[in-house]
C-alpha cells in the first residue's frame, strides 16, 4: 500500500442506499490505535466502515477489505480504485490469513451477517417476501438453500433450526417444510411460508419474526457462518500485533454466543486439560484483553436511524 493522501470517492457515506454502517464513528475510534498501521475490514459489504477507518488513517495506514460476496468486491474495487492504500479481495474470511500474516494488523473488523443490499435483492433469496427461491449463498459457490434443505432429514433440520435460531417448535416445523417439500412443492419462501403458518397458535404479529428465525437458520448453514467466524476471529487474533485490536459487530444472540465463546479461548490464562491436578502449561496464555467490559451499543439516536442497529452488540479485545 503506497503514501497518498487520496480519498475514496464518497468517503464517509460510502455504503449509504447499500448499506448503512453500524456504529462506525465508534468503531473507527476503537479500532484506529496507530494511523500509519495496517487494518482488516473482513467484511466489506457496502463499504461504509472501511470509508471510516480510512479517514483515521495517514497516508502510510493501509486497509485490507475482504468479502465473500462479488458484488460487494467489484462495488468496493470501484469505489476505492483512486485509493492506493486500500486493497480489495474477494474471499471468506476463514481465509485471512493468506492476506494478513501473523503479527501484521493493527486492527481488524467483523462486520457479521447479511448486508441490506443481499437482504433486498430478492434474486438472492435472502428475503422471505413471497415467491422468492430459496438461494441465500453470499459467495456463488456451494450448494443453495433449495438443494440443502431437500438433501436434509427431519432430524437435521429440526437440530438447525433449533442450533442457528433457538426455535422451540423445530421439530414440527421440519416435519412440514420436509412433508411440503416431497409432495413437489416448489422451492420458494411461500413453502417455508405455509409452514410457519400451519404452527398452531401462530399469530399474524409473530408471523414474521418466526420467518426471519427459521430463514436465518437456514442462511447461516448454507454459508457456514458459525464455522467461518470462529476460524475467522482465530485467524484475526494470530494476524494482531500486540497492542492491536479486533472488533466484532453481531446482531443476534446465537452469532453473539459464538463470538463470545471464540474470545473466551484466547482469555485464559490456563490452557490444561480440566482432569489434570496441576498446571503444566506455565499459566499465562491469555492473549486478549477486553477494551469493552460490556459489549458496546447503539446510541438511541442510531437505533431510531437505523433499524438493522437495534440489535447491535460491539465486543472489542486488545492483544496483549
Ligand atoms: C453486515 S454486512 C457488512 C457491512 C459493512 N460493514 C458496511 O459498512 O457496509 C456483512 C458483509 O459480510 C460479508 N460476509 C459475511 N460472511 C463473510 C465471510 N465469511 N467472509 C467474507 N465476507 C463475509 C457479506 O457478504 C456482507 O457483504
Amino acid at each position: 500500500m503506497g503514501r497518498s493522501d487520496a480519498r475514496p470517492r464518497n468517503p464517509s457515506n460510502q455504503g449509504h442506499g447499500y448499506h448503512l454502517p453500524v456504529m462506525a464513528d465508534e468503531i473507527a475510534e476503537l479500532m484506529v490505535v496507530d494511523p500509519d498501521g495496517r487494518y482488516l475490514d473482513a467484511t466489506l459489504g457496502g463499504g461504509g466502515h472501511a470509508g471510516r477507518i480510512l479517514e483515521k488513517l495517514s497516508p502510510k495506514g493501509g486497509l485490507i477489505g475482504l468479502d465473500r460476496d462479488m458484488e460487494a468486491v467489484e462495488r468496493n474495487k470501484l469505489a476505492f480504485e483512486n485509493e492506493p492504500r486500500m486493497r480489495v479481495e474477494r474471499a471468506e474470511f476463514s481465509r485471512l490469513a493468506e492476506f494478513c500474516p501473523p503479527g501484521s494488523l493493527s486492527g481488524a473488523l467483523f462486520d457479521l451477517g447479511v448486508s441490506s443490499r443481499q437482504l433486498d435483492a430478492k434474486e438472492r433469496g435472502f428475503s422471505f417476501v413471497p415467491g422468492t427461491a430459496l438461494d441465500m449463498r453470499m459467495g456463488s459457490e456451494g450448494p443453495a438453500a433449495s438443494d440443502l434443505i431437500s438433501g436434509w432429514d427431519e432430524w437435521e433440520l429440526a437440530s438447525i433450526l433449533r442450533r442457528n435460531s433457538d426455535i422451540d417448535e423445530a421439530k414440527r416445523l421440519a416435519r412440514t417444510i420436509l412433508e411440503a417439500v416431497e409432495a413437489g412443492e416448489e422451492m420458494t419462501s411461500d413453502l417455508i411460508r405455509k409452514a410457519v403458518d400451519k404452527l398452531p397458535g401462530m399469530r399474524d404479529e409473530n408471523r414474521n419474526s418466526m420467518l426471519a428465525r427459521v430463514f436465518q437458520a437456514i442462511r447461516m448453514e448454507v454459508n457456514d457462518e458459525m464455522g467461518q467466524v470462529q476460524t475467522g476471529m482465530r485467524a484475526a487474533v494470530a494476524a494482531l500485533k500486540t497492542g492491536g485490536r479486533l472488533c466484532v459487530l453481531s446482531y443476534h444472540s446465537v452469532e453473539d454466543r459464538k463470538v463470545k465463546e471464540t474470545l473466551a479461548e484466547f482469555e485464559k490464562d490456563c490452557i490444561c486439560a480440566p482432569n489434570l491436578p496441576v498446571c503444566m502449561c506455565g499459566g499465562n496464555n491469555r492473549s486478549i484483553r477486553k477494551v469493552l467490559r460490556k459489549p458496546g451499543l447503539p446510541s438511541d439516536a442510531e437505533r431510531e436511524r437505523n433499524p438493522r442497529a437495534r440489535s447491535a452488540k460491539l465486543r472489542v479485545v486488545e492483544k496483549i
